[in-house]
């Protein structure tokens, strides 16, 4: 059988992995050619195709990023895009496609499959906010960076008797600000799923400044916003794709908490780091562990469905449940955060 795979959205460790567990488990145990399709959706739509071998996936289980290229292009939202995606697969003979990718990814691939396409997908986010899988490929990476990130500023706070406001990626979820949070002691976190009240955070300064220490690390996703009818009026800023300005809520917030409480503030976006290097052990068996259960369900197969983790087993969830939806932190997660500030 030949069967195409592509990256598509974010890059995040832990994509080669999986590439590297559908070629090996594709072609050694099934027979089948893989051909990987460059830069996401794009490449598949214009035709560039790269015939992956194990010459490509060799020494590249440890590496970051994807072998493959990506990019934020969606065909379902492009003028002619799923027909061009279809004219390709014809061309290529290719008889079942393996999409990794986010949200975006995984709805485009859910409209590929209504149009009559074998289709396994396999959720990809540092986000961790895909709906029906507790854990993507690589959120574990971004939370263990993020957390040393949080240590790192624990003593440069300390020593300085500074506020460090230390801002993470998530789009419109909390799950890297609330884990990162609770792994490195975060005086506070603040996560789209809880609107945070200004006044509250200013008082809770304050009391800590005055009664504890002199130095707090306030962990705050880039999503996150002030809770309605509070006293800081802020809308999330959004750039030309519709993602979230990096850097836009913590600066705002350090100019109100230095405005109302005078304490010296300083400013971490930590960015795309959370996003590069190399994978994490987890990441990396959980890249390979999503790869093999890809394609030995195209070999079967199964179609419009999506790899997933539950509890410990990696099962198989059907894609047009998962597309469009936000899994969000649970109320349990957020509240040990509140709890041990
Ligand atoms: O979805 C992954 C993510 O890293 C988000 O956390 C972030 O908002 C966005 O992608 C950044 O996008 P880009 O890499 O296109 O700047």
């Amino acid at each position: 059988m030949r069967v195409g795979v592509l990256t598509g959205g974010g890059d995040v460790p832990g994509l080669n992995a999986a590439i590297r567990a559908v070629v090996k488990r594709g072609e050694g145990e099934h027979g089948h050619s893989v051909i990987g399709f460059r830069n996401g959706w794009r490449g598949l739509a214009d035709g560039d195709v790269l015939p992956l071998t194990r010459q490509h996936i060799r020494n590249v289980l440890a590496t970051g990023g994807t072998l493959l290229g990506t990019a934020r292009y969606h065909p379902n939202e492009a003028d002619g895009g799923i027909d061009a995606v279809l004219a390709t697969l014809e061309a290529e003979r290719i008889e079942a496609l393996i999409c990794i990718g986010g949200d975006g990814t995984l709805h485009a691939a859910s409209k590929v499959a209504e149009a009559g396409v074998r289709m396994v997908a396999i959720p990809k986010t540092i986000d961790n906010d895909v709906w029906g899988t507790d854990r993507s490929i690589g959120f574990d990476t971004a939370v263990t960076i993020a957390t040393e990130a949080v240590d790192r500023i624990h003593t440069t706070a300390e020593s300085h008797n500074r506020v460090m406001i230390v801002e993470v990626m998530g789009r419109s979820a909390g799950w890297i600000a609330t884990t990162a949070g609770i792994a490195g002691g975060a005086e506070l976190v603040l996560a789209p799923e809880a609107p945070f009240d200004i006044d509250r955070v200013v008082r809770f300064l304050k009391h800590r400044h005055r009664a504890h220490a002199s130095f707090s690390i306030i962990v705050v996703a880039e999503g996150a916003v002030p809770a309605a009818g509070t006293s800081m009026e802020y809308e999330t800023q959004l750039g030309r794709f519709g993602e979230i300005v990096a850097g836009s809520v913590s600066e705002r917030l350090k100019a109100e908490i230095e405005q109302r409480t005078g304490f010296d503030t300083r400013v971490t976006v930590l960015g795309h780091i959370q996003r590069g290097g190399i994978p994490t052990p987890a990441d990396r068996i959980l890249g390979s562990r999503f790869g093999v259960a890809a394609i030995d369900a195209v070999t079967r197969g199964e179609t419009g469905v999506m790899t997933a983790l539950r509890g410990d087993d990696v099962v198989l969830v059907p894609l047009a449940d998962v597309a469009g939806k936000v899994k969000h932190v649970p109320a349990e997660m957020l509240e040990v955060a509140r709890a041990l500030a």
